[in-house]
């Protein structure tokens, strides 16, 4: 398997051929999702929410992201890796953008950084292009500005938000973002945002018209992600019921003395022990 390129990205969404993304987090998660052929991985700070089980994505540091992505790239070295920049580490200065989209790149081996936000970063967005490192730009429910927007709810309903929506999406691609997500807005919405841009749309909870899918493992796979049913998650296995009755299986053959058995002990050769015994 090849990884993908960002060209080969944009020649996907001129075909019409949806992009598959899926987020991972480690060295195994990743290297399922190579082997499954996913087309790019998203480190995302959605590991806040499901790997280190915080209530949102704010406290995520780039400490963490770095740590992440460098696991990532271990199990996924033929895919196309993208991580996300946490909470404040952007936006702010652009040479502190630059410094750590920079870190992302260098130590934690991905391809490309994304971030949230529209045309009020547009000049960080733009920085970051300049100085090689690509941006994949991330609009509509921007999960780090969720006590900002009052919740996790649909985006762009109103008819000036839509309208700001699809500047934020032209002044990013302007500023050369690569890829942009469109997260928790109409299908509507998103199919005429998907139309207006020459480069590919990644949509969760956005519908059909976009040029590519982007979910969470954990939600994919019911991996113990937190307990709320999201209309726009489609699950695909149920590992951590899986998980669950096998490790309360393997305690219960340890209490029971059942494991282990036979096949599992190491048995010393005739007599070699007996003078331990004195
Ligand atoms: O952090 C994340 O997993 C994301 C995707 C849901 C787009 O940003
Ligand atoms: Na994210």
């Amino acid at each position: 398997k090849k990884r993908l390129t960002i060209s080969a990205m944009s020649k996907m969404k001129a075909e019409g051929k949806p992009i598959s993304v899926l987020t991972a987090y480690d060295y195994p998660s990743a290297k399922l999702a190579e082997e499954a052929g996913i087309d790019v991985i998203l480190v995302g700070d959605s590991l806040g929410n499901v790997v280190l089980g915080y209530d949102t994505t704010i406290p995520v540091t780039i400490d963490d992201m770095v740590y992440h992505s460098r696991a990532v790239a271990r199990g996924a070295e033929n895919t196309f890796i993208v991580a996300d920049l946490p909470f404040m580490t952007y936006g702010v200065t652009i040479e502190h953008t630059l410094t750590n989209a920079a870190r992302l790149m260098q130590q934690g081996h991905v391809q490309a950084v994304k971030l949230e936000g529209g045309a009020g970063i547009k000049e960080h967005v733009r920085a970051l292009v300049q100085a090689g490192i690509p941006v994949m730009g991330h609009i509509g429910l921007t999960p780090q500005a969720v006590h900002q927007l009052s919740g996790y709810k649909v985006q762009g309903k109103l008819e000036d938000d839509a309208r700001r929506l699809v500047e934020d999406a032209l002044a990013l691609q302007e500023a050369g973002a690569f890829a942009i997500v469109l997260e928790l807005v109409t299908e509507q919405l998103a199919s005429f945002i998907s139309d207006q841009l020459t480069i590919p749309t990644i949509g969760i909870g956005a519908g059909r018209g976009c040029n590519g899918q982007v979910l969470v493992y954990h939600d994919v796979l019911q991996y113990s992600s937190p307990n709320v049913p999201k209309k726009f998650v489609k699950t695909y296995a149920d590992i951590g019921t899986t998980i669950r009755d096998a490790i309360a299986q393997y305690v219960d053959e340890v209490k029971s003395g059942a494991f282990p058995d036979d096949s599992h002990v190491f048995q010393a050769e005739a007599g070699s022990i007996d003078s331990l015994y004195g």
